[in-house]
């Protein structure tokens, strides 16, 4: 029996829209019939690569209206809440990038507006939980025999793109895959946040140290520092 391929709306056509529309090219479940983003030029470009997808150049318009069965939301953070709303307000199943919202008060809404859907819709693109060695972390830290964590301690380095971020956006935009892999790793609820961050005097570096404690005392260090532009001028240099 031959099923047919789930029909995806792919939104958001930048650098993460651009590899998630490679990789949907190359799934035989999947097809993307309908493409969208509010900067023209990416429109028009991701256009060239899935001639037969619809285009448009107004997200909610393509959720409303395209001839799809899924959506694939990868657009600025602080736009995935009006999307996904009107995902779940048309039933479709949704993969959001990271962050769900920028705000805890938005994200509650988004829960909120899917359980009274009725089904889970929205899953929130945490992929390192599929990394093989966060996977193989994980298994190792579930065997038998290998106790209950005291201390999960996160480093995070970007050594691979400039990063403009002030102290927010580094929490809601990056340290947000911390906080969910402690939650995953733990299987544990956080129960207490306290978040610290300084900027150098040169104003080029940001740091934010997160610390929490899970409901059953385990607690979590992440500690996020961008690689800064100056840093890597005079590497290069
Ligand atoms: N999972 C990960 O590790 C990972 C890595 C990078 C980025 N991301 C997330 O992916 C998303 C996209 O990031 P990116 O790096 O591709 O950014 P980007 O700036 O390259 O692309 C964002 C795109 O969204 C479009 N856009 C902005 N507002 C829009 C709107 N209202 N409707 C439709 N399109 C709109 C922009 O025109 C742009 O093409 C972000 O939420 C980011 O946090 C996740």
């Amino acid at each position: 029996m031959t099923v047919d391929p789930i029909r995806v709306a792919l939104i958001g056509l930048g650098g993460m829209g651009s590899t998630h529309l490679k990789i949907l090219a190359g799934l035989p479940q999947a097809t993307i019939t309908a493409i969208a983003d509010t900067h023209a030029p990416f429109t028009d470009r991701a256009a060239q690569l899935v001639p037969n997808a619809a285009a448009f150049y107004d997200p909610i318009d393509c959720v409303n209206n395209a001839d799809i069965d899924a959506a694939l939301i990868a657009t600025a953070d602080d736009t995935h809440f009006a999307i996904t709303q009107a995902c779940i307000k048309r039933g479709l199943p949704t993969l959001c990038e990271k962050p769900l919202t920028t705000t805890a008060h938005e994200s509650r809404q988004i829960v909120e507006a899917e359980q009274a859907a009725g089904q889970p819709l929205v899953q929130v693109g945490w992929m390192r939980r599929f990394d093989p060695d966060y996977l193989a972390l994980h298994h190792q830290l579930h065997a038998a025999g290998s106790g209950t964590p005291v201390l999960i301690s996160q480093r995070h380095r970007n050594p691979l793109s400039v990063i403009t971020f002030d102290q927010r956006e580094l929490i809601t935009s990056s340290a947000s895959h911390d906080i969910d892999i402690f939650r995953w790793l733990t299987g544990d609820e956080i129960a207490q946040v306290s978040t610290t961050s300084t900027t150098s005097s040169d104003g080029n570096t940001i740091l934010v140290v997160i610390t929490l404690t899970s409901q059953t005392g385990i607690v979590g260090t992440m500690e996020l520092v961008p690689w800064c532009q100056r840093c890597r001028s005079a590497k290069s240099g």
